[in-house]
């Protein structure tokens, strides 16, 4: 008997449906976490999302500070093409979201109670005009020093350095016994990583509230930005003659190794002594720049929900959902490095560095001490974030004298305005 052509569409019309409406299952991720230690934090993601039957797409672009996957991400978004999530710092957040490129997550995040629980700092860049457009998976920050343990013993630095005198005194030490005091990569995020903690010892968090965020000329070539400029000259001084161009980990081994003394670095370093089996306390130290105490640097890495097709909504906002999740919060963070990104997630699981992360925030926060990092996307856009870069590294790598290094400073942040 032949069928009637009723009965065939109708019998068609489910899988035609469905095909419609499939959904995709699966979330393509842009970072730039390549490191030893940020590949382990990342695979608390992934299991955590195939756990729940959704796939992981990867799509990694190397470099710390994460301006190549930057460059990467915006020549996607040109092709019309996006990822369903990206790695994104701060102001790129907001760029992002004035193009009407990102997403709205306002219905997760109010089921989800993101307004409170989620720190007022870090919202301010994960919603635009008012609207959750990213989801905010840690607070990272700059103003760290991570040593050997093993190193400072043998050379005799028997306190943690107080204040930038003492740091100066036991980098002396260090090099008089023929060691590599600063292990350091000169790439321009590096140098300017470093930048945030002298500008911040130098001055104190009202200076670098003027100076980096405010932007305020004055203050940009004042006489205390002259000082962190020589100090940047005397840093430059203790790094080893291979540091240019070496990636910021391979410079966290040298201290993990045991052939460096310091690292200045934001607190992703603890991620590789982690992944190395290091203890803190024991084999390694992390304490704040000297002269930061109380204050603290800050960068929150953020995924950036781009505006996806109705079929893959539904995975991307189970993708934000996990990672504001409480028990992904400190299972993440643990293995990263940083602290987490919601104010009411226990501190148990953290190591002494983790839980010096946490009080720190939150003194911070609570003191008015707890500032943008400039070298991490939180002080000012992108166009004024590279010139600041762009002196600093230049500085860093010639003979520059303070006083031009300022001078530079200001017309080069002039210029991008
Ligand atoms: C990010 C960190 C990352 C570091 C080095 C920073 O900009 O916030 O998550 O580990 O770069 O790659």
């Amino acid at each position: 008997m032949k069928k009637s052509k009723l009965t065939l569409l109708a019998a068609a019309l489910p899988l035609l449906l469905n095909s419609a409406y499939a959904e995709n299952k699966e979330v393509e991720v842009l970072h730039w976490w390549t490191s030893g230690g940020e590949a382990k934090a990342l695979n608390v993601l992934k299991e955590d999302l195939e756990s729940q039957g959704i796939s992981w797409k990867d799509m990694p672009v190397a470099g710390g500070g994460g301006s190549d996957a930057m460059t990467v991400l915006r020549s996607r978004v040109q092709a019309g093409n996006p990822a369903t999530a990206v790695q994104m710092l701060g102001f790129d957040i907001q760029d992002w979201a004035a193009e009407g490129a990102l997403a709205n997550l306002n219905d997760l995040a109010k089921a989800e109670n993101w307004d409170a629980v989620i720190p007022a700092a870090l919202q301010s860049f994960s919603k635009y005009e008012g609207n959750w457009v990213a989801a905010p998976v840690n607070v990272h920050s700059t103003n760290w020093v991570w040593a050997s343990k093993k190193v400072m013993d043998e050379v005799g630095i028997t306190e943690v350095p107080k204040n930038w005198d003492e740091f100066v005194t036991a980098l002396d030490k260090v090099k008089a016994a023929g060691k590599t005091a600063l292990a350091h990569g000169g790439q321009p995020w590096q140098d300017a990583t470093i930048f945030d903690g002298v500008v911040l010892t130098t001055g104190g968090p009202e200076f670098y509230q003027k100076a980096m965020i405010d932007l305020d000329k004055e203050a940009l070539t004042s006489d205390t930005m002259k000082t962190a400029f020589d100090r940047m000259r005397q840093l430059r001084g203790y790094v080893d003659d291979n540091f240019s161009g070496r990636d910021w980990n391979l410079a966290s081994a040298m201290v993990i190794k045991e052939e460096a003394a310091f690292q200045i670095m934001g607190d992703w370093a603890k991620g590789e002594f982690i992944a190395a089996e290091k203890v803190p306390g024991e084999d390694f130290l992390c304490f704040r720049v000297p002269g930061t105490e109380g204050m603290v640097t800050f960068n929150s890495d953020q995924f950036a929900m781009f505006k996806v097709g109705e079929d893959s909504a539904a995975a991307q906002a189970a993708m934000a959902k996990s990672v504001e999740s409480p028990v992904f919060q400190s299972a993440f963070n643990v293995v990263k490095g940083s602290a987490p990104a919601r104010t009411d997630v226990p501190n148990d699981a953290f190591d002494d560095c983790g839980k010096k992360a946490m009080a720190d925030l939150a003194a911070a926060s609570e003191a008015g001490t707890l500032l943008g990092s400039m070298a991490h996307g939180h002080a000012a856009p992108a166009g004024i974030k590279n010139a600041l870069y762009d002196v600093v590294t230049n500085h860093f790598n010639s003979d520059m004298s303070s006083d031009d290094a300022v001078k530079q400073l200001a017309e080069a942040i002039q210029g991008a305005m």
